[in-house]
Order: C-alpha cells, then structure tokens, then sequence
C-alpha cells in the first residue's frame, strides 16, 4: 500500500473516532498521565507543544498546570481538533501534520507527544522536526507503541492466512534509539514498559481498534471471513489470559534534551 494512502487512512479513521475516542482510551490517558507526570518536574516552561494531541487530555492538564505558558496541540485529524476545541478553550489548537512543524526554530521549551509517532514514515525526520522546533536546553517526550504491540493478533492473522498478509510493524526499540541519535539528540533516555490487557476475544480486540481509530492495520493483502475465524480460534488457544484472550502493548518511552 503506498504511503500516502496509509497517512490518508490514519487520518481519517482518527478523525471519524474522535466523537467516541475518550470513551474507550483509558489506556491511552493512563500513559499520557504518567508522561505528564515526568515533563512536570520541568522547570516553568514559556511555550510547550503536545504531538498527535487528539481529543487533548494531555495537553489540557498541561495547560492546567502551566497556566501561564502558551499550550498549543496539533494533529493532522481534524475531527480530533474539532472535539479539543469544545473542552479547551485557552489552548491554541492547529491542524497540520507533525512531520512537518509549521513552527519556527526553537519555539518550545517543551514538545511532548503521547502515543502519535509510530506511524511516522521516517521517524528520524519526525523527530528531528521536534527538536528543530525545542530551544536550547529544552526537552522532548514522548511514548510510542512499540513493535510487540499486539504480536498476539499479528501471530494469530499471520498463520490463519498461512504467511499470505503483510503487516506494517511498528517501530522497535532499536528503531527508536537510531531515530533519536540520527535527528541529533544527545544521550536520549529510551526505556520500555509491557501493559497486558484482557478482551472477551480477538473481535472485541478489533472493534477496540476501531473504536480509538486504529481501524486499519495497514496491510498487503486480503483476508476472508473463514480467516478471519480461523485467526480468532488461534487467538483464543495460544494467547487464553483470564477469562478470554490477552492483548499485549508495548510502551516505548523517550526522554531527551536539544
Ligand atoms: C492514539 S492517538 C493519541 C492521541 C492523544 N495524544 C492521546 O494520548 O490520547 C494518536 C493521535 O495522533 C495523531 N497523529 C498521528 N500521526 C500524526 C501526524 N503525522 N501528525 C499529526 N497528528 C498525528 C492522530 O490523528 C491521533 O489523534
């Protein structure tokens, strides 16, 4: 699938999401607090910049914290922005599209982005975007879901469909760690965290990601109905958690100063 067409769907299945994200994005707000939690021990920031802000739970309580700062969230999903403005009024908010900053040269004394860039095409260019954007000294954050993010669902689609689909993984670790070095930031801080969460079965999984506007694993390829039941009878043998079926996310998670 060309790349555009990819950016063009993550678009817009987070656009169409946006009236129902908050309602079923605990796990997002439990990673974005713990984000916050960190980027607070900052001393006060003049101007800060959240990512991927969709419905702008982090950055709302940034602005809360940091009355005085200027707070601006930017997505590239306009239904996002359309569901932040109604609950924030003192943010700036702007649509555009984050491996392309429309900021000048360090503008922010803090950019933080939870759980955006791991559908960037070129992380190195997304993030070298970001401290483009940081003063000197000044500190970006920011979590990404990893590659062994739902390796159970992968597994499962992967044998039911005897090898034939192509997934687009995200990026690992590793990835991460030459992306930062390449954009030019010194001594970044990577660590990583495992969250395990039970759905009844491999649907309610899927209707999840629906749900929070991750709707279309970009994928080559086709999988039938008869697969698609096949992959959750895998599922549910090999990855049994609880009372139905365990979702692994992996939660990479950057520190690291201009
Ligand atoms: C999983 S949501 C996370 C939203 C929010 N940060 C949170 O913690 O709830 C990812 C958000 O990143 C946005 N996004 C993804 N890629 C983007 C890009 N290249 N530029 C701007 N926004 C992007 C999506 O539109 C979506 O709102």
């Amino acid at each position: 699938m060309q790349r555009q067409n990819i950016n063009n769907k993550i678009q817009r299945a987070f656009s169409q999401s946006a009236g129902q994200y908050d309602l079923h994005s605990s796990l997002h707000r439990e990673i974005a607090d713990k984000l916050f939690s960190q980027v607070i021990q900052e001393s006060k920031p003049s101007a800060l910049l959240d990512v991927g802000c969709g419905t702008g739970y982090l950055t709302g309580k940034l602005k809360d914290f940091f009355p005085q700062s200027l707070v601006i969230g930017l997505d590239f999903a306009q239904g996002m922005l359309e569901a932040s403005r109604l609950k924030h009024e003192n943010i700036t908010w702007i649509l555009a599209d984050g491996n392309n900053l429309p900021f000048s040269k360090g503008r922010f004394d803090i950019v933080v982005s939870n759980l955006a860039y791991q559908w960037a095409e070129d992380l190195s260019h997304a993030f070298s975007e970001a401290k483009r954007v940081l003063a000197s000294n000044g500190v970006f954050a920011c979590t990404l879901f990893g590659y062994n993010t739902c390796h159970e669902l992968f597994q499962s689609l992967d044998e039911a469909s005897g090898g034939a689909l192509q997934f687009l993984r995200l990026p690992d670790q590793g990835k991460v760690r030459k992306a930062l070095a390449d954009s030019g930031f010194k001594n970044p801080k990577v660590d990583c965290e495992h969250v395990k969460i039970e759905f009844k079965d491999m649907h309610e999984l899927i209707t999840w990601f629906k749900s929070i506007g991750a709707p279309h694993l970009p994928r080559e390829g086709y999988l039938g109905a008869g697969a698609v039941s096949r992959a959750a009878s895998i599922y549910r043998e090999k990855f049994f958690y609880l009372q139905g079926v365990g979702a692994t996310f992996e939660v990479i998670r950057v520190y690291a100063k201009e």
